[in-house]
């Protein structure tokens, strides 16, 4: 790909960038969230067209203008939110869209050439099982599949690991490394510096939507890799852990039963006790269970059975209390933030009823916004005034919104859902640090969170969640991947070892 150039409407999402991958390598395409990663690809999948620039395949200059020519040059996607069909099976779903010249298909030989690929590349899943069913994992499978039955030569990764177990990630290289064995080329996209070096030949680094580099990995460290992808130094350095006093318990959940909104039941005879001065945190693939547990720990969902208390006193009578439960929730967006009212407004929206925002039913603007002018000074927020629309801050300063917001008056029991999900290095080091000082101050912090990487480095316990119920409780500090793996996958710790 050379000098690709690719707006949107105010964004210069693409500008100028060149890319090279060869026969038989994997390359690594690194970059922050928005740097745009995602929509050069799409460009190459024949997603979106460019405004300026050219693809060659094979050295044969090349117009890309739907996936189905994409698929004609050779080239397969992986998309980070899958686009299969959830009704419809396995098998089903890999030859649509193949034409066929006869009326009835014979699905026996598909049968027989898909089994013959899962063999092959060790990515096994059952051809009549119907996609929706599928845990996520196996999803994936179906998306590499499909694209191997097309006979691709070039396959790109959309942050493929971010919806994989560890175990999952490593059957995943394996089928990687088959893949480039034979001659096929990879282009495997991440933010993940660790990732990044573990399986790639070469690295491209964009920022911004520009070029910044393309280095071969063995001559790369994970400091050079993310000072190059955030444009300045940066250190990477383990927090250290301050001894725990003795156990005082804030959070207590007993028996709780509750259901997801389809009344599928989402967490099963839950038991779980944080403390104070202790961040637990809650690792598991996304959809075990982690949003449920959240809502019904902030109120927003009501459990069929099972009492949760906070320092005694039942959920519901403190929930709406910010002394009480602070929340940081999973979308920001919606649950978090009114994004056309003001920084001001939204940092008083849970308290706009009462002294000193309101007096005689009117709000009192200038105390509002003195409040947000000390907010915005404490918690370092970028924005140009407190009088501008929320919607108009970057996602790290939007989050510093909410975190100023919820935390401000010290509560005994913070809830972070996913916190820092989609903001860039910067921002992800700034809700980490947050989470820190609050545990430092003595809070209790329900901490959840897909990336393992951060629920290993900020946790002082950490259960792992799958289908709804606990499987272990573990020691933050002695952890390892591959037990938590293990969880992940849904065998619980053996107590005793
Ligand atoms: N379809 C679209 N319409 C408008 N803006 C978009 C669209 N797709 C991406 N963008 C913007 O382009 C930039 C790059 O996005 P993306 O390629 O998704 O980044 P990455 O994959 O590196 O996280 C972002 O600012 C994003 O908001
Ligand atoms: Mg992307």
């Amino acid at each position: 790909m050379q000098d690709i150039t690719k707006r949107f409407p105010g964004v210069l999402a693409n500008d100028r960038i060149s890319l090279e991958c060869k026969k038989g390598e994997v390359l690594g395409l690194l970059g922050e969230n928005g740097a745009g990663k995602t929509t050069l690809m799409n460009i190459l999948y024949g997603l979106h067209q460019p405004d300026s620039g050219r693809i060659y395949v094979d050295g044969e200059e090349v117009r890309i203008t739907s996936p189905s020519k994409a698929i004609h040059y050779g080239i397969g996607m992986v998309h980070q939110h899958f686009k299969l069909v959830d009704t419809l099976t396995v098998l089903e779903n890999i030859i649509l869209g193949i034409p066929s010249k006869k009326l009835l298909l014979d699905l026996a030989p598909a049968r027989k050439y898909l089994l013959k690929l899962c063999e092959e590349y060790e990515l096994f899943v059952d051809p009549d099982a119907e996609v929706g069913r599928l845990p996520v994992g196996q999803q994936q499978w179906v998306e590499i599949l499909k694209a191997l039955y097309r006979n691709v030569q070039i396959l790109v990764f959309d942050e493929p690991t971010s919806v994989l177990t560890p175990a999952e990630s490593d059957q995943l290289c394996r089928a990687i490394r088959r893949l480039t064995a034979e001659g096929r080329s990879i282009v495997f996209i991440s933010h993940k510096l660790r990732e990044v070096m573990e399986i790639t030949d070469r690295v491209t680094i964009i920022r911004d939507g520009k070029f910044i580099g393309t280095i071969p990995t063995r001559e790369a460290t994970q400091l050079k890799l993310a000072q190059m992808m955030v444009g300045r130094p940066v250190s990477i350095v383990r927090k250290p852990r301050p001894a725990l006093e003795e156990k005082k318990p804030v959070l207590v959940m007993k028996d709780v039963n509750v259901s997801d909104d389809r009344g599928v039941p989402a967490l099963k005879n839950f038991n779980l006790i944080v403390n104070a001065g202790e961040i637990l945190g809650v690792a598991g693939v996304d959809g075990n269970g982690q949003r449920e547990l959240a809502e019904c720990v902030v109120g927003l969902r009501k459990p069929a059975s099972g009492t949760i208390h906070v320092r005694d006193r039942q959920i519901t009578d403190v929930v709406a209390d910010p002394s009480f439960v602070g929340f940081i929730p999973e979308d920001r967006q919606k649950t978090g933030l009114v994004l056309d009212f003001s920084v001001s407004e939204n940092l008083i929206i849970k308290e706009y009823d009462k002294q000193p925002y309101i007096k005689n039913g009117v709000l009192k603007y200038p105390v509002i916004k003195k409040h947000a002018r000390s907010m915005i000074e404490k918690y370092n927020l970028k924005t140009p005034s407190g009088e501008v629309k929320v919607r108009n801050l970057s996602g790290g300063n939007q989050q510093k919104v909410v975190i100023a917001r919820e935390l401000n008056l010290g509560p005994v029991l913070d809830i972070a859902s996913q916190p820092t999900r989609g903001l860039d290095m910067g921002a992800v080091s700034n809700v980490h640090d947050t989470l820190l000082s609050e545990r430092n101050r003595g809070a209790a912090v329900l901490f959840i969170s897909a990336e393992l990487q951060e629920v290993m480095a900020l946790s002082d316990r950490i259960i792992v969640l799958f289908r709804g119920e606990i499987m272990g409780d573990i020691d933050g500090e002695t952890a390892d991947v591959s037990t938590i793996g293990q969880m992940m996958l849904g065998h619980p710790l053996e107590v005793g070892i």
